[in-house]
């Protein structure tokens, strides 16, 4: 995303894959995974000639010739929560070697210019790394170039050859083209003043809004270009990222108590928001966070602190509040049809959110798994991620199809466990009549009305919904 992107604002951006294949389906337009949008932007990019793609050996050029290289590789949950780091640190070692080589291609040039560079190569990390680790990258970058440079000069050139920012991107999946070119701020920290400047004047259509857009009226004016050190760049991110999943922990506490005095969360959520200080942004209850980001960050930041010995009450409450989520939908659905054994469970959903295919901590995983230690048949459907889903289930386990209807048939109950768009057209009377009778549905993302499921003759339990 950020390669289409950069080059839709005029760069020209070469974007290297250690999978040479993938690269090659890049070039040739196609993208491995769901995001609007983007296959339009790859295959515009292309055209244009200034997005292009290369496998591993890409990057000995590019150390030579580039002015800026993103690390933009996944840090997935490692040991104990924290971050595993692999994947950046060996893309930094390499980055360290491609350097080192070129400068031993023009030896009469080296140490002169740095490594055969006129200018410094700005190392990006835009991989979310813990705090720190721009560091440890600049040391990586070091090691890579100690282990290909000859000479004792090409060593001491070293440094002069790289300077490191920290980049944190806070795009969401589903919505990562939007957020990319609006976003709500961008983060750069680095010491290194030639590299802020240079990433200033990267994002510059960005930060002034100046790109060709077809969004008419263009929903921001101006873009906040925040300056800082690496560390307190690497923190923004985390506590980002934690602060939302903490928004949403609360929202769904107070959806609990909500639901015992008869008030509505959503209602309740609205009159919060509307309060500056508050905001009306990720205050919707229902069966809690997944995806591939909140989770591992802030297992990650937790695993920060415990290495200060610091304890984090407040995340490990957010966690607690999200995990015990997923069991409530198994609670809803006992209160109604008691057990659960043999019964028929409709899951609606199973990507972790809407337009995306992401199933990595999806709650419909968990809930399938809690359902069937139960002894119920489930059922699932979503719009993009079936087959994906259906490749991860264990076999005999849940049962994925490829049209809601179906999976509606004979349901004892349904649950909408991700909002996608046509759920909320699904029609209500047809769904009655496949279910068995009485049908339940178990909106986990309050996104139906339940004055109009219940007229359409289906039992309707929300979140938080008096
Ligand atoms: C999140 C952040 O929102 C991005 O800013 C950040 O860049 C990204 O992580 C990342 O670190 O890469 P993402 O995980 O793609 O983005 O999706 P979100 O829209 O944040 O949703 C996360 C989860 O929270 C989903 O399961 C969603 O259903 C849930 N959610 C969201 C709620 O339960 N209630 C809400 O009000 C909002």
């Amino acid at each position: 995303m950020t390669g289409a992107c950069l080059s839709h604002l005029g760069h020209r951006v070469r974007c290297i894959d250690k999978d040479k294949d993938r690269a090659k389906e890049l070039a040739s337009g196609r993208i491995p995974f769901y995001e609007p949008g983007l296959e339009n932007l790859v295959s515009r990019g292309v055209g244009s000639g200034r997005l292009s793609f290369a496998g591993p050996e890409g990057l000995r050029r590019l150390a030579q010739d580039a002015e800026v290289i993103f690390i933009a590789v996944g840090t997935p949950q490692g040991e104990e929560g924290s971050a595993d780091l692999s994947s950046v640190a060996a893309v930094a070692r390499s980055i360290g070697r491609a350097l080192a080589q070129n400068s031993v291609e023009h030896p009469e040039e080296a140490p002169r210019r740095a490594l055969g560079r006129e200018r410094p190569l700005i190392v990006v990390n835009k991989s979310t790394v813990p705090v720190g680790s721009a560091d440890y990258v600049s040391m990586l970058i070091r090691e890579g170039i100690d282990a290909e440079a000859s000479a004792e000069d090409e060593h001491e050139a070293a440094a002069e050859s790289f300077v490191v920012a920290s980049n944190p991107e806070f795009l969401r999946e589903g919505s990562a083209l939007y957020d990319s070119l609006f976003p709500d701020r961008i983060v750069v920290g680095s010491a290194s003043r030639e590299a802020i400047d240079t990433l200033r004047a990267l994002y510059e259509p960005i930060i002034e809004q100046s790109f060709s857009t077809e969004l008419d009226p263009r929903p921001k004016a101006a873009v906040p270009f925040v300056t800082t050190d690496l560390v307190s760049a690497e923190m923004i991110k985390y506590a980002a990222n934690a602060f939302l999943a903490t928004k949403i922990s609360f929202i769904n506490e107070i959806a609990n108590l909500c639901e015992l005095v008869g008030a509505n969360v959503g209602e309740v959520a609205y009159g919060i928001g509307l309060d500056g200080r508050i905001g009306p942004r990720f205050l919707s209850a229902g069966i809690g966070w997944g995806g591939s980001c909140f989770p591992k960050d802030v297992a990650a930041l937790q695993a920060v602190a415990r290495e200060y010995e610091l304890e984090t009450p407040l995340l490990e409450a957010t966690v607690s509040v999200n995990e015990r989520r997923r069991k409530q939908v198994i609670l809803k659905l006992q209160r109604e049809l008691h057990t659960l054994k043999d019964k028929r469970i409709a899951l609606l959903g199973l990507s972790f959110k809407p337009n995306t295919d992401d199933l990595r901590e999806a709650p419909s995983l968990k809930i399938a798994e809690l359902l069937e230690a139960l002894g119920a048949r489930v059922v699932g459907y979503d719009p993009v991620a079936a087959k994906k889903a259906a490749s991860k289930s264990p076999p005999g386990s849940m049962t994925v199809v490829y049209d809601p209807y179906e999976a509606l048939r004979e349901a004892h109950a349904v649950v909408i466990v991700t909002e996608w768009e046509e759920f909320r057209d699904l029609d209500l009377e047809r769904m009655a009549s496949l279910m068995h009778k009485p049908p339940l549905l178990v909106d986990g993302r309050n996104a139906l009305d339940p004055e109009e499921v219940r007229t359409a003759g289906i039992r309707y339990a929300g979140f938080g919904r008096g």
